[in-house]
């Protein structure tokens, strides 16, 4: 991107102003933790603490699934806080990591002449303790809970380490005892481990389980210690794999004690751990986590929570440091708090921290390959994120978004593919393209001539990009794409067996095509950008073209002509009803990635994934039957109840009015979408939080900007705060954005008639742009101000379109230009 320097507001200092009011203390972090048993909306937001993009999720674990994230905000008992999490993340509905959990209980392991089985209980059913109603708190960088019993937990940590603080009632001394607990992760996967315990209370632990989406297994690794010397200290171990819940108890005072749990092919029931007898009333352990050893983890947690020359750990300085870290994070949108409406400011601070918790930063924690580039995971998975998550860190951060996009790389580095959905440092499961790939595209058109300062190799992302649009991966399962298929016939034919050999899942055939086609704009973008050839770029462009190729014309549906559908090798089409998959399908359907899916649809409708090519819209658009047929098309869409809120198939319909001409539609759908399904609720989310994914949409909808994938372009909406402020650390700039005549008014679901939603004008330092339906990322990012003009009359809003400089971008008008 070319910066223009004459409009540079230089910064004082590096990061954001300091003068910022205290944001975190704006962040909810229980919006999106409501249970999704019973069809309740699921978010999955995981509310423990962490720091920005933490390898560390420490947080409370519930008994009852669907539990994807260990916290569900209700009566639910619990079973231990345990140190990794996923956020928002759909998959295992028991959950991912909750590894080696604690737990304190107050009761009696030994007398003097053995064991006391009935008040000492390690097992996790028999363990499980309820939380004293309304107890549970949490800000950035700090959870608290308080059982029944009145034990006390609270948490704060720092990447790959923290500290956990345990506060028993005055009257249990004596009896307060904490579970080590080397087997129960969230999904009940143990397959196999270690664990030391030394007479000062040092536990080492490592173990084997399975991910929570994809095939394989990974082994993680922990270390405890504990601020006091334990009066006792020992194991606990199933009687047999039969009594799972029977437990064989060593206690000791003075001799070191192990458990050694032989890998297994197969999940084991066994539970085993240690238990630490305390006689003190609050407890404090410090951790660490590793995916290497648990040496590492132990170094991990010396070196990143240090003893003090007071000889202890520092809990307020741990606190305030991630409290600093997270500020530093959300002041880089700046919004006058005080002014704005407080639900706003609500949504916008608790999104914008959402938005950060991952990709995790696993960095030093590679178990497969040495490299000095960052290794990233909980990629979970791109096709989540690729759409808001990646797009909202280019614009607020650079340099954490830099690393990431080098994690991609360095994947691509050393397995040959761009990793789609790793998770729990393995790859996952690949939901429709390597959507990786526009990830990657969009770095190299926003930062092309700031990537090496940054730290990306551009000669590296170009080839992770092509290699990744040429080459079939043996296992497409996991990663990369059917290419084999794609190339021999420009789009993905049912009923076609690959010769290749490789393994894979043909379904999702068209929901493949469309976003296979996206990737390979992907590498045109990345070509232009990076200077490539032009033959390399016309031909990524040429095949970026060929979603119309699952275009049957002759299928209709509530009187509309034209969907996508599956399509045979020999050319005609498969017939799938349009609704299905739809929230309103009337037949049940499978709608994932099996081999039980017969719809050609991932998690969408042939409805909604029929609107789906960011790069070339105006080809749906003339497909469609142009522009007033276009219009009625995406209203019948919304009004029959086809919209998915809740998954990202969705997300960029609101905003396609846009390409129609009619921007003023999409700010009154975009407002009604936000008051619909978005609140500041523990159901605030509408589906999965999705790794940030929905949080990062719902901060594009309430700054007024929607990103186009792969590209510079945004779309511009009607923002629901009257001015903000974006910092961009690497090109040292603020931009403020001011809604000149902004109507509180229009705050709600329907803004009322003659109520100033629509935008007018937009001018950037000055200057009009002539649109009022894009602004290019050199204007957002580029210093200086934007203002955007709302007015109220909706017949001239309508009659306005776009404004002189017409549609937003597509290929097939010759948009996104060489
Ligand atoms: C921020 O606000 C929270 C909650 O009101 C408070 O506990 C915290 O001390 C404040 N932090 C700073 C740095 O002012
Ligand atoms: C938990 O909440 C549910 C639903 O609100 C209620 O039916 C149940 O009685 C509660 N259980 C306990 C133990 O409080
Ligand atoms: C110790 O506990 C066991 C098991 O409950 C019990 O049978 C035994 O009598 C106890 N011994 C003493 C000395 O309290
Ligand atoms: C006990 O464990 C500690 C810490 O792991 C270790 O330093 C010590 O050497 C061990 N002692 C014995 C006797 O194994
Ligand atoms: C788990 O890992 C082991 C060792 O790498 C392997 O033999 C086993 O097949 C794996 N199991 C699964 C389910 O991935
Ligand atoms: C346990 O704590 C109590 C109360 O502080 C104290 O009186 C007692 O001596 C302690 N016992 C041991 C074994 O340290
Ligand atoms: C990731 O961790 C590495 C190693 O500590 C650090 O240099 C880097 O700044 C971190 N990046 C992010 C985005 O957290
Ligand atoms: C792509 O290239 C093929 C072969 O040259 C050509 O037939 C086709 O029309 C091109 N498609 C587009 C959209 O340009
Ligand atoms: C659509 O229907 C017409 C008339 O039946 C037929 O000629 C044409 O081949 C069909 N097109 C496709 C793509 O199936
Ligand atoms: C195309 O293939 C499908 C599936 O095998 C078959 O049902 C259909 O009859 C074929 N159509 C033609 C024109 O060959
Ligand atoms: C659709 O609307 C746009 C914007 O108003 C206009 O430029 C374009 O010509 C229209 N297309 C057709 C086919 O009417
Ligand atoms: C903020 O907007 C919400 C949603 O329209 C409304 O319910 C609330 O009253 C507004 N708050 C203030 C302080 O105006």
């Amino acid at each position: 991107m070319k910066l223009r320097p004459s409009f540079f507001l230089p910064l004082l200092a590096s990061a954001a102003p300091s003068n910022a009011a205290n944001l975190t203390s704006l962040v909810n972090l229980f919006i999106g933790t409501a249970s999704g048993a019973n069809g309740g909306s699921g978010g999955n937001a995981f509310p423990g603490a962490a720091v920005p993009h933490a390898m560390a999720k420490v947080g409370i674990d519930v008994s009852t699934a669907p539990r994807q994230a260990g916290y569900i905000h209700d009566n639910s008992s619990i079973t231990g806080i345990s140190l990794l999490h996923d956020e928002g993340t759909g998959g295992n509905t028991d959950g991912g990591y909750g590894v080696f959990p604690l737990f304190p209980f107050i009761g009696t392991c030994s007398n003097s002449s053995g064991v006391n089985i009935a008040t000492c209980q390690p097992g996790i059913a028999a363990r499980a303790a309820l939380r004293a109603a309304g107890t549970d708190v949490a800000s950035p960088g700090y959870f608290s809970t308080t059982f029944v019993s009145g034990i006390q937990i609270e948490t704060t940590s720092t990447r790959r380490a923290g500290l956990i603080r345990f506060t028993f009632p005055a009257s249990s001394t004596g009896s307060n005892y904490l579970v080590v607990d080397l087997t129960n992760d969230l999904g009940r996967s143990f397959s196999g481990g270690t664990m030391s315990i030394s007479s000062s209370g040092h536990v080492q632990l490592g173990g084997t389980f399975l991910q929570s989406y994809g095939p394989s297994n990974y082994s993680a690794f922990a270390c405890y210690d504990f601020d006091s010397v334990p009066l006792q200290y020992g194991t606990y171990q199933s009687a047999s794999t039969s009594s799972p819940a029977v437990f064989d108890i060593a206690l000791s005072s003075s001799s070191n004690m192990s458990l050694q749990f032989p890998f297994t092919t197969s999940v084991s029931p066994v539970q085993a751990g240690g238990l630490v007898h305390f006689n003190a009333t609050q407890v404090v352990a410090r951790f660490g986590v590793s995916m290497i050893s648990s040496a590492q983890a132990c170094s991990n947690a010396q070196e990143e929570v240090p003893v003090t020359k007071e000889g202890a750990w520092d809990w307020d300085a741990i606190v305030a440091a991630s409290q600093s870290e997270w500020e530093d994070v959300l002041s880089r949108v700046q919004i006058d708090v005080e002014k704005e409406n407080a639900t706003i400011v609500e949504l916008l601070y608790s999104s914008l921290y959402r938005a950060s918790l991952v990709p995790a930063n696993f960095t030093g924690e590679n178990p497969y390959w040495e490299s000095p580039f960052p290794f990233f995971d909980a990629m979970f998975c791109s096709w989540d994120v690729f759409r808001t998550v990646h797009p909202l860190l280019s614009l607020t951060s650079p340099r954490e978004w830099a690393q990431i996009v080098s994690a991609y790389v360095d994947g691509w580095r050393n397995t040959g593919f761009i990793p789609e959905c790793r998770a729990n440092t393995k790859p996952g499961y690949v939901q429709g393209g390597s959507d990786g790939m526009p990830i990657l595209g969009e770095f190299a058109v926003k930062y092309a001539e700031q990537a090496e300062e940054l730290g990306v190799p551009t000669d590296d992302l170009y080839q992770a990009l092509v290699d990744t649009a040429e080459n079939t991966a043996p296992d497409w399962l996991t990663v990369g794409r059917q290419n084999t298929a794609w190339i021999m016939f420009d789009y993905i034919p049912t009923d076609w067996v690959d010769p290749s050999g490789d393994v894979g899942l043909p379904t999702r055939e068209a929901s493949r095509c469309y976003e296979y086609a996206l990737g390979d704009f992907a590498v045109r973008q990345a070509g232009i950008a990076l200077k490539k050839s032009q033959a390399d770029i016309a031909k990524y462009a040429n095949r970026s073209m060929n979603f119309v190729n699952m275009w049957d014309p002759n299928v209709t549906s509530d009187g509309f002509s034209g969907f996508a559908q599956r399509r045979f090798q020999n050319g005609t089409f498969a017939f799938t009803d349009p609704v299905t998959c739809s929230p309103v399908d009337p037949i049940a359907h499978s709608c994932a990635r099996g081999t039980d899916n017969d719809s050609g649809f991932y998690e969408s409708s042939s409805w909604e994934m029929s609107f789906f090519a960011p790069h070339s819209v105006a080809t749906l658009v003339r497909l469609m039957g142009g522009n007033t047929t276009f219009v009625n098309r995406v209203n019948n869409y919304f009004a029959k109840g086809y919209f998915t809120a809740g998954n990202e198939p969705s997300f960029n319909i609101p905003s396609i009015y846009h390409y129609a001409g009619r921007p003023d539609l999409s700010a009154l759908r975009v407002r009604n979408v936000v008051f619909t399904d978005f609140s500041t609720q523990i159901g605030g989310i509408p589906g999965n939080d999705d790794s940030g994914a929905m949080a990062a949409l719902l901060t594009f909808h309430l700054l007024g900007l929607y990103p186009v994938q792969a590209s510079t372009q945004f779309l511009i909406g009607s923002p629901f705060v009257s001015s903000y402020t974006l910092f961009n650390e690497a090109f040292n700039t603020e931009t403020k954005f001011t809604v000149s005549g902004f109507d509180p008014s229009t705050i709600v679901a329907t803004p009322p008639s003659g109520s100033r939603l629509f935008v007018k004008r937009v001018t950037v330092n000055g200057k009009d742009t002539g649109s009022v339906c894009t602004i290019d990322f050199e204007d957002v990012v580029g210093g200086g101000e934007v203002v955007i003009e709302v007015d109220g009359d909706a017949d001239a809003a309508a009659a306005r379109g776009c404004g002189p400089a017409g549609l937003p971008d597509s290929l097939e008008t010759g948009g996104f230009a060489l």
